[in-house]
């Protein structure tokens, strides 16, 4: 029997993800909106897609949760995109809201599904749904360094002319301005990049992955990137349905390591059908260890804030 995955939330990064997942053949599909209509309306243009992709998976589709019961991995995209000049912190207390209303819908229909986070401020978003839904934190996972990490690729292999296949890009931490590329745990053709540009291209390509969101939602003045976010939730789908056991960089919740403690942040990780089965630790020197630390405290304030407003 085919798996089943529920993507919550039927705008752009949702259907993105809906139409990834129907054309890897990865899973019948659910899509569902507080919009009946919009997700109605994009589950038949969705169904339609997949007949000429050759894809037999069903896509079904509206506001009904019941849709969703039995689902192996629930993706949730409700919510509201970050705006021009907007900050992840200023998304939080409308988001949570969102997130939590639908913890409360999905966890007696599938009860044993990974919940694959997507809605942004992400790392506080993965703590808030981890709490609601009592779910294990290995079956609470966020959606983040996998884009983060897609648009570093792309940034290297344009810069070096080489295949993007060839190209491994690590990006751990926030997946906001804070986050962290790691030039030193990306290589090329398994060479570091440190030794194959110089650092002033290196801070520059980091720079352009550290403002990769922002630079998308500058041009496009409403709403933000959905086609790689889209894409990168079908590639960890891809890693839990056919149990992969991918490394990947994902939001997950610490339990000590990188001296960090109950905290949710994006770091590589053991994918599979189990959800996160392994925390990866990297050896990071102490500026790198102190800014990973210093983004999980910025996640900390930022969650403590929002639990005394
Ligand atoms: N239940 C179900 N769907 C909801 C709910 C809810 N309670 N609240 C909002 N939605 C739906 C909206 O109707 C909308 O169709 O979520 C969808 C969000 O889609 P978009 O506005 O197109 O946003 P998108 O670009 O897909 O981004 C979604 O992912 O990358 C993050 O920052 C981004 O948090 C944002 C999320």
């Amino acid at each position: 029997m085919r798996k089943k995955v529920s993507i919550i939330g039927a705008g752009q990064v949702g259907t993105i993800a809906a139409l990834q997942t129907l054309a890897a053949k990865l899973a019948d599909v659910v899509l569902i909106d507080l919009m009946d209509g919009l997700a109605k309306g994009k589950t038949l243009d969705l169904q339609q897609a997949a007949a000429l992709m050759q894809s037999d998976c069903a896509i079904t589709g509206g506001n009904d949760y019941d849709l969703t019961t039995g689902s192996d991995v629930v993706v949730i995209t409700a919510g509201i995109p970050r705006q021009p000049g907007m900050s992840r912190a200023d998304l939080l207390a409308t988001n949570a809201r969102i997130v939590k209303s639908v913890m409360a819908e999905i966890i007696t229909r599938s009860p044993e599904a990974i919940l694959l986070m997507v809605t942004n401020p992400l790392d506080a978003i993965c703590a808030i749904a981890q709490k609601a839904s009592g779910f294990p934190a290995q079956r609470v996972i966020g959606m983040g360094g996998v884009l983060d990490g897609a648009r570093m690729q792309s940034f290297i292999a344009q810069e070096l002319g080489v295949s993007v296949k060839d190209v491994q890009a690590c990006v751990i931490g926030v997946h906001g301005e804070q986050m962290l590329p790691l030039p030193r745990f990306s290589t090329v053709a398994g060479v570091p990049l440190t030794e194959l540009l110089s650092p002033d291209k290196i801070q520059r390509i980091v720079e352009r992955t550290v403002n990769g969101g922002a630079e998308i939602v500058a041009h496009l003045k409403t709403g933000s990137a959905f086609l790689a976010p889209g894409t990168s939730v079908a590639e960890m789908l891809k890693g839990i349905l056919l149990d992969e056991k991918r490394i990947m960089p994902a939001a997950v919740c610490l339990q000590g390591e990188y001296g960090l403690r109950d905290i949710y942040l994006g770091v590589p990780v053991r994918i599979g059908s189990q959800g996160i089965e392994e925390i990866i630790q990297l050896r990071l020197d102490a500026d790198e260890l102190a800014q990973l630390q210093a983004g999980a405290q910025a996640i900390s304030q930022m969650l403590a804030q929002f639990a005394m407003e």
